[in-house]
């Protein structure tokens, strides 16, 4: 018999995982997936969207560009919220950023035009009320996007290792990397879309090699815990870009249940 996770105690320790060190200095070294993500999803100004698990800001700030403001991001790392604060000041953005929980969303039910994630809501544990909260909080005919990366991509890679050092995931909770997974997207959010698209991309990750890191202004492997530059200059991060679109009557059907 398969053991029922404990998802708070998994989602407690992965709070606490993320809130150490400092991931701003990894996030503003990914800024592509953010800015493809929010044009995929043609942001208009006034629309109203959410970026969840938005970190330190770069979904917010992109899609905050396109929709003149009118943006929340939400984390459930309060420094990470700080650092996205101080960069929407220094581009006179109007983004609130909240703190809270993808698995419990701490906003009303259809309270968004778009709903966007990057590389972000893939790593809640519960993944099936990851994708209902996402339903629930974007508004019937809205869009949802997400940057997921893929299971066969470099990050997987990346993610075994980890694995082999710290003895593997908490028994019954489902590898993030199945949301890069197009048919596992289609079964988490069921009929309460109207429309799916994905659509694979070789995301290249720039770093610096610290022992020849002449620019100090570079984040070194060292200080920021980026993996080897080297390979990872080699093998681009693979990741699947997906853009959904909530039917009004699916969406109603989730509001009931
Ligand atoms: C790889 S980072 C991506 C951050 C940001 N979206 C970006 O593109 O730079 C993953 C982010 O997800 C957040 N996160 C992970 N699980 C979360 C959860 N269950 N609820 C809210 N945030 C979560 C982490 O705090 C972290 O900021």
């Amino acid at each position: 018999m398969t053991a029922v996770p404990d998802y708070d105690a998994v989602t407690a320790a992965q709070q606490r995982t993320w809130s150490d060190g400092d991931f701003s200095m990894v996030a503003s070294l990914v800024i592509n997936p953010s800015e493809n993500l929010a044009e995929a999803l043609e942001i208009l100004p006034d629309e109203r969207v959410l970026d969840v698990a938005c970190g330190s800001g770069n979904g917010a700030i992109a899609a905050a560009r396109r929709a003149w403001g009118n943006t929340v991001g939400c984390d459930f790392v309060p420094a990470l919220l700080e650092r996205a604060r101080e960069r929407a000041a220094a581009e006179r953005l109007d983004i609130d950023f909240v703190a809270g929980e993808a698995q419990a969303l701490p906003f009303e039910d259809a309270s968004f035009d778009v709903v966007m994630s990057i590389f972000g809501a893939m790593f809640a544990p519960d993944q099936q009320r990851t994708a209902d909260e996402l339903l629930r909080v974007v508004k019937p005919g809205g869009r949802i996007g997400m940057a997921n990366w893929v299971p066969d991509g470099g990050l997987s890679k990346f993610f075994a290792i980890l694995v082999k050092h710290t003895g593997g995931p908490p028994p019954g909770t489902q590898p993030p990397v199945l949301w890069g997974g197009e048919q596992h997207v289609r079964e988490l959010f069921g009929d309460g879309i109207a429309e799916l698209r994905t659509e694979r991309r070789a995301n290249r990750q720039h770093s610096a090699r610290p022992s020849t890191t002449s620019n100090s202004s570079a984040p070194t492997s060292a200080r920021c815990g980026v993996p080897s530059s080297r390979s990872v200059r080699r093998a681009p991060r693979r990741s699947r870009l997906i853009c959904a679109s909530t039917s009004r009557s699916s969406a109603e059907t989730r509001r009931r249940s």
